[in-house]
């Protein structure tokens, strides 16, 4: 069985890795049963990395390929940065001739970036050989809605579930809008969230990370860590808009006012601050002004780096899609700055709060979070195993399907929703 596993932008790694880290494991647990060689077993796994280049910055790739330990892509497309038309039809091109050239049983696409739907897309109109074969697609990270058609993730995600054969959820959410929109049932698989696989599985490296000593935020005498808060910020409807952009930096001025604020700054939201010319939010807060307080602007951090950050915040502030998942699962206070989320598990049952982008709901929300109202608890099979979930389940298909089936998109596989695991 060959699998395509193909990655894009800054979130797809974290998602992509324990799966690639799965297959390995399937791989060796397969040579390992008597009689079989590793070259001759049916069940072997081939795996095909692919990156788009969607994302191409040392620190929005490159870190996440060293830090998750993930192998070089056999195939890099090198796509780089366009408008949404021109990026997504250049994947496209480029990915066409790869899935051609390598002819893979599955496809697997992970959140809701451009090359997400870029290269599912492909996959559903290719054809691979005189029987009209084309391979599976498999979505991890599927159903999410937002019910906002202005967010082009919310696009993504719905052509990208409709055009999918393996649905993997993360969140009960995810199975009920699947069902409500038509998708068969034994399509979907409620397998957890291999978001979270990587943050279990990088705990402990990230509690090495020398990132609070090098912002100062150790005390000086025992070693505790200050009070400090982290900020990340980078959808277009939040960074584009001046008047958005400015009305949550103003809801920040409290919180800025009272303990440092470390903001990594998304490469476009760089680019926005020095266009609409926000510097002057930042100068309190820079390492020259030796100001204890303030928002400091930073580049891009390293997923370690990152993860121990988010982990010792007294609050964090977002609006990142994956950001909000792994605050719930760290049970650390999360303040999104979007007026919806695709992700309810985290407001239902984790540490999240939606309070929109006005700036006094901002403040409150801010004030609301730090006073330690919310309590949260860890949602259903968030426990470090989903990737693994998924290959069972792939596996199982695969075994499942009858060697004379010649067209694998018109096979109906399983019978039910599927609650792997
Ligand atoms: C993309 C995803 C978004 C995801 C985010 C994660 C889409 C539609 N959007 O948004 O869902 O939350 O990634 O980070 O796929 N840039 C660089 N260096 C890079 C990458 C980008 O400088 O390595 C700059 C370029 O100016 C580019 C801009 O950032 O034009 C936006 O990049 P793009 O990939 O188009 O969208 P993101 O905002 O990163
Ligand atoms: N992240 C990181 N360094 C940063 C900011 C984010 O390692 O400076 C990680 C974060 O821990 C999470 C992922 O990047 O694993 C989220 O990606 P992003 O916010 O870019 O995308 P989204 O989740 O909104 O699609």
């Amino acid at each position: 069985m060959k699998i395509m596993i193909v990655v894009g932008a800054r979130p797809n790694f974290m998602k992509a890795a324990p799966v690639v880290f799965a297959i390995h494991d399937h791989n060796a647990s397969v040579a390992a049963l008597p009689g079989v060689s590793q070259t001759d077993s049916a069940e072997q796994i081939q795996l095909v990395l692919v990156h788009t280049g969607q994302h191409y910055d040392e620190a929005m790739s490159g870190s996440f390929f060293s830090d998750l330990g993930l192998p070089k892509p056999d195939v890099h497309l090198e796509v780089g940065s366009g408008s949404h038309a021109a990026q997504t039809a250049e994947i496209m091109r480029r990915f066409e001739a790869v899935i051609l050239e390598k002819k893979p049983d599955l496809v697997m696409v992970f959140g809701d970036v451009n090359s997400t739907v870029a290269c599912a897309l492909v996959t559903s109109k290719i054809v691979l050989d005189s029987s009209g074969k084309r391979p599976l697609i498999a979505h991890v990270e599927a159903g999410l809605r937002s019910f906002d058609r202005a967010m082009p993730e919310e696009i993504n995600r719905v052509i990208t579930d409709h055009l999918s054969d393996l649905l993997f959820v993360t969140e009960e959410s995810g199975k009920e809008n699947l069902c409500r929109e038509g998708i068969k049932p034994e399509k979907i698989h409620f397998v957890g969230n291999t978001m979270i696989d990587s943050l279990r599985a990088s705990e402990e490296k990230a509690g090495k990370s020398a990132i609070l000593d090098q912002f100062g935020l150790r005390g000086a005498s025992n070693g505790s860590v200050k009070r400090y808060a982290l900020l990340t910020l980078h959808r277009p409807s939040n960074v584009d808009d001046r008047e958005t952009f400015l009305s949550i930096l103003e809801g920040l001025d409290e919180l800025a006012g009272s303990c440092p604020i470390l903001f990594s700054a998304h490469p476009r939201t760089r680019k926005r601050i020095a266009e609409f010319g926000l510097e002057r939010f930042f100068q309190a807060g820079n390492e020259q002004s030796g100001n204890e307080t303030g928002i400091r602007l930073l580049d891009p951090l390293g997923y370690f780096d990152f993860l121990c950050l988010m982990k010792h915040a007294a609050l964090v502030v977002t609006d990142s899609g994956g950001i909000q998942e792994e605050t719930t699962c760290l049970k650390v206070p999360c303040v999104t700055v979007r007026e919806n989320t695709e992700r309810p598990v985290t407001v239902t049952c984790g540490t999240n709060v939606i309070a929109g982008t006005n700036s006094e709901n901002i403040r409150r929300a801010v004030k609301d979070q730090l006073s330690g109202k919310k309590q949260g608890r860890v949602p259903e099979k968030w426990d470090g195993q989903a990737a693994g979930r998924i290959v069972q389940t792939i596996v199982q298909e695969f075994r499942e399907s009858e060697p004379s089936a010649d067209s694998s998109a018109t096979i109906s596989r399983g019978a039910s929703v599927s609650d792997a695991g």
